[in-house]
Protein backbone atom coordinates (compact mmCIF):
# COMPACT_ATOMS: atom_id res chain seq x y z
CA UNK A 1 0.00 0.00 0.00
CA UNK A 2 1.19 3.63 -0.45
CA UNK A 3 0.41 6.67 1.54
CA UNK A 4 -2.64 7.18 -0.98
CA UNK A 5 -5.59 4.88 -0.98
CA UNK A 6 -7.91 6.52 -3.40
CA UNK A 7 -8.95 3.12 -4.92
CA UNK A 8 -10.00 1.38 -1.27
CA UNK A 9 -12.29 -1.64 -2.02
CA UNK A 10 -12.62 -0.54 -5.87
CA UNK A 11 -12.96 -3.17 -8.49
CA UNK A 12 -10.40 -2.58 -11.22
CA UNK A 13 -9.56 -4.02 -14.48
CA UNK A 14 -6.66 -3.69 -16.38
CA UNK A 15 -6.43 -5.30 -20.30
CA UNK A 16 -3.03 -5.93 -20.85
CA UNK A 17 -2.03 -6.26 -17.71
CA UNK A 18 0.88 -9.10 -17.97
CA UNK A 19 3.70 -6.87 -19.38
CA UNK A 20 4.79 -2.88 -19.31
CA UNK A 21 2.33 -0.35 -18.82
CA UNK A 22 -0.91 -2.57 -17.64
CA UNK A 23 1.25 -4.41 -15.22
CA UNK A 24 2.77 -1.36 -13.52
CA UNK A 25 -0.86 0.17 -13.55
CA UNK A 26 -2.44 -3.22 -12.38
CA UNK A 27 0.37 -2.73 -9.42
CA UNK A 28 -0.67 0.69 -9.19
CA UNK A 29 -4.37 0.29 -8.38
CA UNK A 30 -3.53 -2.40 -6.48
CA UNK A 31 -1.37 -0.06 -4.02
CA UNK A 32 -4.10 1.84 -3.53
CA UNK A 33 -5.97 -0.33 -2.17
CA UNK A 34 -8.16 -1.90 -5.46
CA UNK A 35 -9.18 -5.13 -5.98
CA UNK A 36 -7.54 -5.86 -9.33
CA UNK A 37 -8.41 -8.02 -11.91
CA UNK A 38 -5.23 -8.68 -14.17
CA UNK A 39 -6.54 -9.17 -17.53
CA UNK A 40 -4.22 -9.98 -20.21
CA UNK A 41 -4.07 -13.20 -23.09
CA UNK A 42 -0.78 -13.91 -21.88
CA UNK A 43 -1.69 -16.36 -18.80
CA UNK A 44 2.10 -16.52 -17.80
CA UNK A 45 2.60 -12.76 -17.72
CA UNK A 46 -0.95 -12.12 -16.35
CA UNK A 47 0.19 -14.65 -13.12
CA UNK A 48 3.47 -13.46 -12.75
CA UNK A 49 1.92 -9.52 -12.60
CA UNK A 50 -0.93 -11.05 -9.47
CA UNK A 51 1.99 -12.85 -7.94
CA UNK A 52 4.16 -9.31 -7.72
CA UNK A 53 0.76 -7.72 -6.60
CA UNK A 54 0.01 -10.26 -3.87
CA UNK A 55 3.83 -9.93 -2.63
CA UNK A 56 2.83 -6.39 -1.78
CA UNK A 57 -0.06 -7.92 0.22
CA UNK A 58 -2.61 -6.44 -1.75
CA UNK A 59 -5.39 -7.98 -3.73
CA UNK A 60 -5.72 -9.24 -7.79
CA UNK A 61 -7.02 -12.28 -9.74
CA UNK A 62 -6.05 -13.29 -13.20
CA UNK A 63 -8.34 -13.16 -15.89
CA UNK A 64 -7.41 -14.70 -19.24
CA UNK A 65 -8.57 -12.74 -22.05
CA UNK A 66 -8.56 -12.01 -26.19
CA UNK A 67 -9.79 -8.30 -25.81
CA UNK A 68 -10.55 -8.80 -29.20
CA UNK A 69 -13.53 -11.58 -28.80
CA UNK A 70 -16.75 -9.93 -27.76
CA UNK A 71 -17.64 -13.38 -26.20
CA UNK A 72 -14.11 -13.35 -24.14
CA UNK A 73 -14.58 -9.91 -22.94
CA UNK A 74 -17.93 -10.75 -21.93
CA UNK A 75 -16.77 -13.27 -19.57
CA UNK A 76 -13.51 -10.66 -17.94
CA UNK A 77 -16.65 -8.59 -16.96
CA UNK A 78 -18.98 -11.31 -15.64
CA UNK A 79 -16.20 -12.86 -13.82
CA UNK A 80 -15.02 -9.50 -12.85
CA UNK A 81 -18.25 -8.83 -11.58
CA UNK A 82 -18.67 -12.71 -9.98
CA UNK A 83 -15.26 -11.83 -7.51
CA UNK A 84 -15.61 -8.41 -6.74
CA UNK A 85 -18.93 -7.31 -6.79
CA UNK A 86 -18.93 -4.40 -9.36
CA UNK A 87 -16.84 -2.81 -11.75
CA UNK A 88 -15.51 0.72 -11.02
CA UNK A 89 -12.87 0.85 -13.09
CA UNK A 90 -11.59 -0.13 -16.44
CA UNK A 91 -8.43 0.33 -18.06
CA UNK A 92 -8.16 -0.59 -21.47
CA UNK A 93 -5.14 -0.90 -22.41
CA UNK A 94 -4.26 -3.93 -24.37
CA UNK A 95 -2.71 -3.66 -27.61
CA UNK A 96 -1.23 -5.44 -31.18
CA UNK A 97 -0.48 -4.01 -34.34
CA UNK A 98 2.70 -5.21 -36.98
CA UNK A 99 5.54 -3.06 -36.67
CA UNK A 100 7.11 -1.55 -40.18
CA UNK A 101 4.56 -1.72 -42.12
CA UNK A 102 3.42 0.99 -44.25
CA UNK A 103 -0.28 0.95 -45.92
CA UNK A 104 1.14 -0.50 -48.70
CA UNK A 105 2.94 -3.30 -46.89
CA UNK A 106 0.27 -4.30 -44.55
CA UNK A 107 -1.92 -7.51 -45.42
CA UNK A 108 -5.33 -7.60 -45.03
CA UNK A 109 -4.84 -9.88 -42.08
CA UNK A 110 -2.89 -7.68 -40.33
CA UNK A 111 -4.98 -4.56 -40.26
CA UNK A 112 -7.98 -6.59 -39.15
CA UNK A 113 -6.01 -7.92 -36.20
CA UNK A 114 -4.10 -4.85 -35.10
CA UNK A 115 -7.45 -2.84 -35.12
CA UNK A 116 -9.22 -5.72 -33.37
CA UNK A 117 -7.01 -5.94 -30.51
CA UNK A 118 -5.85 -2.02 -30.53
CA UNK A 119 -9.32 -0.45 -31.30
CA UNK A 120 -12.14 -2.57 -31.26
CA UNK A 121 -11.23 -3.71 -28.00
CA UNK A 122 -12.08 -0.72 -26.34
CA UNK A 123 -15.35 -0.60 -27.77
CA UNK A 124 -15.98 -4.40 -26.50
CA UNK A 125 -14.52 -3.51 -23.17
CA UNK A 126 -16.83 -0.51 -22.72
CA UNK A 127 -19.41 -2.32 -24.27
CA UNK A 128 -19.82 -5.23 -21.10
CA UNK A 129 -18.45 -2.52 -18.53
CA UNK A 130 -20.57 0.09 -18.77
CA UNK A 131 -23.83 -1.62 -17.84
CA UNK A 132 -22.06 -2.97 -15.07
CA UNK A 133 -20.61 0.69 -14.04
CA UNK A 134 -24.16 2.50 -14.36
CA UNK A 135 -25.69 -0.10 -11.82
CA UNK A 136 -23.22 0.88 -9.24
CA UNK A 137 -24.02 4.22 -9.66
CA UNK A 138 -20.73 4.97 -12.23
CA UNK A 139 -17.57 4.71 -13.04
CA UNK A 140 -14.51 5.41 -14.86
CA UNK A 141 -12.75 4.16 -18.08
CA UNK A 142 -9.29 5.14 -18.68
CA UNK A 143 -8.03 4.30 -22.81
CA UNK A 144 -4.30 3.91 -23.40
CA UNK A 145 -3.60 6.33 -26.28
CA UNK A 146 -0.61 6.95 -27.77
CA UNK A 147 1.42 9.78 -29.56
CA UNK A 148 0.29 8.10 -32.38
CA UNK A 149 -3.14 9.44 -31.69
CA UNK A 150 -1.68 12.92 -32.18
CA UNK A 151 1.16 12.67 -34.79
CA UNK A 152 2.50 10.43 -37.30
CA UNK A 153 5.26 8.48 -37.49
CA UNK A 154 7.08 5.96 -39.77
CA UNK A 155 5.41 2.42 -41.25
CA UNK A 156 3.05 2.06 -38.57
CA UNK A 157 0.09 2.79 -40.15
CA UNK A 158 -2.04 0.39 -38.44
CA UNK A 159 -1.14 1.72 -35.48
CA UNK A 160 -1.66 4.98 -35.64
CA UNK A 161 -5.10 4.49 -37.40
CA UNK A 162 -6.61 2.46 -34.14
CA UNK A 163 -4.48 4.86 -31.74
CA UNK A 164 -6.64 7.96 -33.76
CA UNK A 165 -9.84 5.30 -32.99
CA UNK A 166 -9.46 5.63 -29.46
CA UNK A 167 -8.98 9.09 -29.26
CA UNK A 168 -12.45 9.58 -30.94
CA UNK A 169 -13.68 6.57 -29.32
CA UNK A 170 -13.17 8.37 -25.76
CA UNK A 171 -15.09 11.51 -26.43
CA UNK A 172 -17.76 9.07 -27.64
CA UNK A 173 -18.16 7.23 -24.72
CA UNK A 174 -17.79 10.46 -23.01
CA UNK A 175 -20.56 11.92 -24.61
CA UNK A 176 -23.12 9.20 -24.63
CA UNK A 177 -22.39 7.85 -20.92
CA UNK A 178 -21.48 11.66 -18.58
CA UNK A 179 -24.65 12.05 -17.56
CA UNK A 180 -24.66 8.49 -15.91
CA UNK A 181 -21.50 8.82 -13.98
CA UNK A 182 -19.26 7.70 -16.28
CA UNK A 183 -16.10 9.75 -16.91
CA UNK A 184 -14.32 8.50 -20.03
CA UNK A 185 -10.59 9.59 -20.65
CA UNK A 186 -7.24 8.57 -22.19
CA UNK A 187 -4.02 8.26 -21.84
CA UNK A 188 -1.22 8.98 -24.79
CA UNK A 189 1.82 7.55 -23.42
CA UNK A 190 5.68 8.56 -25.73
CA UNK A 191 8.44 6.43 -25.99
CA UNK A 192 8.22 4.32 -22.92
CA UNK A 193 10.75 1.67 -22.22
CA UNK A 194 8.46 -2.09 -22.18
CA UNK A 195 8.56 -5.37 -23.60
CA UNK A 196 6.61 -3.65 -26.23
CA UNK A 197 10.01 -1.14 -27.13
CA UNK A 198 12.37 -3.75 -26.39
CA UNK A 199 13.46 -3.28 -29.98
CA UNK A 200 13.94 -0.06 -30.30
CA UNK A 201 15.84 0.42 -27.48
CA UNK A 202 18.42 -2.68 -27.89
CA UNK A 203 19.38 -0.40 -31.38
CA UNK A 204 21.22 3.36 -30.00
CA UNK A 205 20.71 4.16 -33.67
CA UNK A 206 16.81 3.95 -33.54
CA UNK A 207 17.09 5.76 -29.71
CA UNK A 208 19.08 8.44 -30.10
CA UNK A 209 17.27 11.20 -32.29
CA UNK A 210 14.04 9.98 -30.88
CA UNK A 211 15.28 11.22 -27.26
CA UNK A 212 16.90 14.47 -29.23
CA UNK A 213 13.07 14.90 -29.39
CA UNK A 214 12.69 14.51 -26.12
CA UNK A 215 12.18 17.96 -23.68
CA UNK A 216 13.25 15.88 -21.21
CA UNK A 217 15.94 14.53 -22.67
CA UNK A 218 14.92 10.55 -21.60
CA UNK A 219 12.36 8.34 -22.21
CA UNK A 220 9.16 7.45 -19.96
CA UNK A 221 8.88 4.10 -17.69
CA UNK A 222 5.89 2.31 -16.93
CA UNK A 223 5.32 3.51 -13.58
CA UNK A 224 4.73 7.11 -14.78
CA UNK A 225 2.35 6.25 -17.05
CA UNK A 226 0.60 4.20 -14.27
CA UNK A 227 0.63 7.82 -12.27
CA UNK A 228 -1.39 9.81 -14.83
CA UNK A 229 -3.84 6.47 -15.71
CA UNK A 230 -4.02 6.26 -12.02
CA UNK A 231 -5.41 10.87 -11.87
CA UNK A 232 -7.76 10.27 -14.71
CA UNK A 233 -9.70 7.19 -13.15
CA UNK A 234 -9.63 9.22 -9.33
CA UNK A 235 -11.85 11.41 -8.09
CA UNK A 236 -9.13 13.64 -8.37
CA UNK A 237 -9.72 14.17 -12.12
CA UNK A 238 -13.83 14.16 -11.31
CA UNK A 239 -14.65 16.77 -13.58
CA UNK A 240 -12.74 15.65 -16.30
CA UNK A 241 -14.25 13.35 -19.29
CA UNK A 242 -14.16 13.26 -23.17
CA UNK A 243 -10.21 14.25 -22.73
CA UNK A 244 -6.88 12.53 -23.86
CA UNK A 245 -3.52 13.35 -21.43
CA UNK A 246 -0.46 13.11 -23.17
CA UNK A 247 2.46 11.78 -21.09
CA UNK A 248 5.36 12.05 -23.29
CA UNK A 249 8.96 13.79 -21.72
CA UNK A 250 7.85 16.50 -24.36
CA UNK A 251 7.66 15.17 -27.65
CA UNK A 252 4.64 16.75 -28.64
CA UNK A 253 5.15 19.99 -27.34
CA UNK A 254 8.76 20.67 -28.58
N1 LIG B 1 5.67 1.35 -24.78
C1 LIG B 1 5.48 2.48 -25.43
O1 LIG B 1 6.44 3.20 -25.83
C2 LIG B 1 4.08 2.96 -25.72
C3 LIG B 1 3.91 4.24 -26.31
C4 LIG B 1 2.62 4.68 -26.58
C5 LIG B 1 1.53 3.89 -26.26
N2 LIG B 1 1.73 2.67 -25.71
C6 LIG B 1 0.55 1.88 -25.41
O2 LIG B 1 0.62 1.37 -24.09
C7 LIG B 1 -0.13 0.15 -24.03
C8 LIG B 1 0.70 -0.92 -23.38
O3 LIG B 1 1.87 -1.11 -24.16
P1 LIG B 1 3.18 -1.77 -23.57
O4 LIG B 1 4.33 -1.02 -24.14
O5 LIG B 1 3.05 -1.93 -22.11
O6 LIG B 1 3.12 -3.19 -24.33
P2 LIG B 1 3.44 -4.68 -23.83
O7 LIG B 1 3.72 -5.45 -25.09
O8 LIG B 1 4.47 -4.68 -22.77
O9 LIG B 1 2.05 -5.15 -23.22
C9 LIG B 1 0.94 -5.38 -24.04
C10 LIG B 1 0.13 -6.49 -23.41
O10 LIG B 1 -1.05 -6.69 -24.19
C11 LIG B 1 -1.32 -8.07 -24.21
N3 LIG B 1 -2.17 -8.44 -25.34
C12 LIG B 1 -1.83 -8.49 -26.65
N4 LIG B 1 -2.87 -8.94 -27.38
C13 LIG B 1 -3.88 -9.19 -26.51
C14 LIG B 1 -5.20 -9.68 -26.65
N5 LIG B 1 -5.70 -10.01 -27.86
N6 LIG B 1 -5.96 -9.82 -25.55
C15 LIG B 1 -5.48 -9.50 -24.32
N7 LIG B 1 -4.24 -9.03 -24.12
C16 LIG B 1 -3.44 -8.88 -25.20
C17 LIG B 1 0.06 -8.71 -24.32
O11 LIG B 1 0.04 -10.10 -23.96
C18 LIG B 1 0.87 -7.84 -23.38
O12 LIG B 1 0.88 -8.38 -22.06
C19 LIG B 1 -0.58 -0.16 -25.46
O13 LIG B 1 -1.90 0.29 -25.65
C20 LIG B 1 0.38 0.65 -26.30
O14 LIG B 1 -0.13 1.00 -27.56
C21 LIG B 1 2.97 2.19 -25.42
Amino acid sequence: MTGRNRFEAKSVIVTGAGSGIGRETALAFAREGALVTVADINKVGAEETVSAIEAEGCTARVSVVDVANAASVESMVEEAVDAYGRIDVLHNNAYWAPLNRSVVDTTEEEWDQALAVTLKSVWLGCKYAIPHMVKGGGGAIVNTASTASFVAGPSFAAYIAAKGGVLALTRSVAYDFGKQGIRCNGVAPGLVETPATEDVFSDPARVAPIRSHLLLGRHGQPGEIAQAVLFVASDDAAYMTGQTIVVDGGRLAG
